[in-house]
């Protein structure tokens, strides 16, 4: 049932181009109307939403902060993300206004699901984003956007994730026709982007999983890892950070690049291995420079620079190890192909100290106790 791979994780990083690809299928009709699977909330609900906020756990809530940054561009409403289990203790404001988003692989997690029961009690409404057909979350929210990544069965979410950031974008960019805060035209375009990214993960498959294996090698027994990124790269590189604590058991800690200088940058020593996910720097990309600046700093200190960053990128060439290149993409979609790379270190990095990569220790695919 592994298909050939020798594991369920590496199965499913290569299902992504097919994750995304139908988690796309049928949703956004030529008039823009939103398909989905289940609708308990009218448009006139969807039109009025002042608020969202998303929550989820883990890999679900990354991708939800992905999400935060696409749907506030394109919809001008606040979008809030929130671990679930913290959303709940702290009194949040719920109105019946307030859109929350529970994004969810399994749809089991309790933490999630005691989340949304709460939100729901508040007067809101609830609309699930997941990959697991009939499962508790979907059934007690109003709405669902199922996740049509096939089932995971590798512990480490990957293929789940970019489906959730698919959903998501899917449902920013309904909203945003609804209530026009984005010119048709321009809705089509990203919706031509979003999919055209199957065919740019496929690419990053078919290209660097080499360059990945012998980095991975190269950096099998450090210590500890830093993982930085901004706007989308920020929960990226949590995510690729998460990755590499769940299944290669080593000490990571991902955060906004622009902290560097605030504190973490103390402890980049030599031969520290630091992570950077690179914006493109098309479009005179202010992020770019200051990114840059970041690699330049850690450099400096003898840091290991191992960046994601756009095919050709001469900056990063100068100053990188070792790159994994992401073909020309809009930056609100590279997450969907920046993730790879770090799924497919993490990954050879636990295969190679001689880890189990589908079943880690202490942890369940399931977390269905609070
Ligand atoms: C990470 C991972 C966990 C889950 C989290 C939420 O690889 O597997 O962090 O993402 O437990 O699970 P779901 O999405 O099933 O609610």
């Amino acid at each position: 049932e592994k298909g050939g791979w020798d594991s369920f994780m590496d199965k499913e990083i290569h299902e992504e181009p097919a994750a995304v690809q139908r988690t796309l299928i049928g949703r956004l009709d030529d008039e823009g109307r939103l398909n989905l699977d289940e609708v308990h909330i009218d448009e006139h609900d969807f039109k009025t939403v002042d608020k969202i906020i998303v929550i989820g756990c883990g890999t679900a809530s990354y991708a939800g902060m992905v999400a935060k940054y696409a749907i506030e561009h394109w919809v001008r409403i606040p979008v809030e993300v929130e671990l679930a289990h913290e959303f709940r203790y702290r009194d949040p404001i719920l109105t019946p206004r307030t859109l929350v988003v529970a994004i969810s692989q399994s749809g089991e997690t309790m933490d999630t699901l005691m989340a949304l029961r709460h939100a729901r009690e508040q007067g809101s409404k609830v609309l699930a984003i997941c990959n697991t057909q009939g499962a508790s979350i979907p059934r007690e929210s109003d709405a669902v956007l199922y996740t049509h990544a096939g089932p995971e069965v590798a512990v480490a979410s990957t293929k789940a994730f970019v489906a959730q950031i698919t959903a998501a974008y899917v449902l920013g960019l309904y909203l945003a026709q609804l209530k026009g805060t984005v010119f048709r035209d321009e809705i089509a375009q990203t919706l031509d982007s979003l999919k055209d990214m199957p065919r740019k993960i496929q690419w990053v498959l078919d290209t660097q999983p080499s360059k990945v294996s012998a980095a991975a090698r190269q950096l099998r027994d450090a210590n500890s890892f830093l993982f930085l990124g901004r706007h989308v790269g920020y929960p990226v590189a949590l995510e690729g950070a998460l990755k590499l604590k769940e299944i290669a058991y080593t000490f990571t800690e991902g955060f906004a690049a622009g902290e560097l200088k605030h504190g973490p940058i103390a402890l980049v020593d030599e031969g520290e291995p630091v992570v950077f996910i690179v914006p493109p720097a098309r479009g005179r990309n202010v992020l770019h420079a200051k990114v840059i600046s970041g690699i330049e700093e850690v450099k400096a200190r003898g840091a290991t620079i191992i960046a994601v960053a756009e095919e050709g990128d001469a900056d990063v060439e100068r100053y990188a190890d070792v790159v994994f290149w992401r073909p020309e993409c809009p930056t609100l979609m590279s997450p969907l192909v920046d993730v790879v790379p770090l799924q497919l270190l993490a990954m050879d990095m636990a295969k190679q100290k001689g880890y189990d990569v589908d079943k880690p220790r202490n942890l369940a695919k399931s977390v269905t106790v609070e």
